[in-house]
């Protein structure tokens, strides 16, 4: 189902764009490193013990406007949750207002507005709890011109070999799926309409999707100017365990279960990640079959030679150094997913009618967004 009220313009409190993810990792320094190396992102800033941080190491990493941070992070949420998103930040206009109507309509405030300055400017921040352990960090800047944020320099090592290897291309973040227990997800995404003014983007259930061994249940949201697109899944009942399950039950809880990433030319993206030795996820024979059948009549005509893609440009998240199998686990509960704007409804119609052979229904992709 498609949404087209958006609701009222929120008067103030803008949201723009997604800002960074924030990784918690056992190794920063060689998860950055891997998504440099396989992914195409660069260097950009660093924050440890070498610019007077004691508390964290932090490798930000960079391609197009894709920001992540993977922070060195020991603990309990390692422990609980292995590695994976902690923070999922939204680059806003007026953070206090933001804040302000979110606590009045009952969101946590892990973090209430604080501004960190440096020699670039100054950066207003307040800290917001969404579903499981996750959290969203609003960044407002004001009139900041650094590279990244306050506290941050310029990398302390940039590895000679990355300008050697193929550009990916990728460019910005187009939408990060939540994956919820059974039973939470109108509740995850009612959160995001009451606390921050988002509105209902798209939604699927069982009802709609299904086959006879697993179906889909998923809500997107989004902000009044549709940039920031957050789908949240529920496992559904089916005869095989839900994929959203087994998501739930290896990561300890909700969590972000994959980053979608826009390219406009995911041939060459495609091509150049796999140069760059980077593996992925297969989909069942007949995914390509059928989309192969529904392009001859679709209204629209793909230019490329779909060929190149037809391994499913996906990838789980590597666990770094605490389990260097744990990318190939099927179990593992992050992967990062490339996509070209355009083909979205292409890509799940055709993967529906695969799934009953290929076991779960392990990437159901539901209008660009599951
Ligand atoms: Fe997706």
């Amino acid at each position: 189902t498609t949404y087209s009220d958006k609701g009222a313009k929120p008067e103030r409190g803008r949201f723009l764009h997604f800002h960074s993810v924030t990784f918690w990792v056992g190794n920063a320094k060689q998860a950055a490193s891997f998504y440099c190396s396989k992914m195409g992102f660069e260097p950009l800033a660093y924050r440890g013990l070498e610019t007077g941080s004691r508390e964290v190491v932090s490798h930000v990493i960079k391609q197009g406007k894709v920001s992540c941070h993977p922070q060195d992070k020991m603990g309990d949420h390692l422990v609980k949750h292995g590695d994976g998103v902690k923070d999922i930040a939204f680059e806003v206009e007026d953070c206090d207002y933001i804040v302000q109507k979110a606590r009045e309509r009952g969101a946590k405030i892990v973090r209430e507005p604080w501004v960190e300055q440096d020699k670039f400017g100054k950066v207003k921040f307040a800290v917001l709890q969404t579903y499981g352990d996750t959290t969203h960090t609003l960044v407002e800047k004001m009139n900041y011109t650094g590279q990244f944020l306050p506290g941050y320099e310029a990398p302390v090592f940039m590895d000679p070999l990355l300008p050697k290897l193929p550009k990916c291309s990728l460019e910005i973040i187009d939408h990060i799926v939540g994956n919820q227990p059974d039973q939470e997800m109108v509740s995850a995404s009612e959160w995001y309409l009451k606390n921050l003014q988002f509105h209902r983007f798209w939604s699927v259930d069982d009802t709609q999707v299904h086959t006879e061994y697993s179906s889909l249940r998923s809500i997107v949201v989004a902000n009044y100017e549709e940039s920031i697109k957050m789908p949240i899944n529920e496992p559904a009942p089916g005869k095989k365990k839900s994929q959203i399950q087994e998501y739930v039950d290896y990561n300890g809880g909700a969590g972000v279960q994959h980053i979608a990433l826009n390219t406009q030319d995911i041939i060459t993206a495609i091509r150049h990640l796999r140069e760059r030795g980077m593996e992925f996820l297969s989909v069942p024979s007949t995914y390509y079959k059928q989309l192969r059948e529904k392009l001859k009549t679709a209204k629209i005509k793909v230019k490329e030679n779909i060929d190149v893609l037809e391994v499913r440009p996906r990838k789980r998240l590597p666990a770094a150094r605490s389990s260097p199998n744990r990318c190939k686990d099927p179990a593992a509960p992050l992967f990062l997913e490339c996509i070209q704007p355009g083909n979205f409804k292409l890509t799940f119609q055709g993967f529906r009618g695969g799934a009953e052979t290929a076991g779960n229904l392990t990437d159901l992709e539901t209008n660009g967004c599951g």
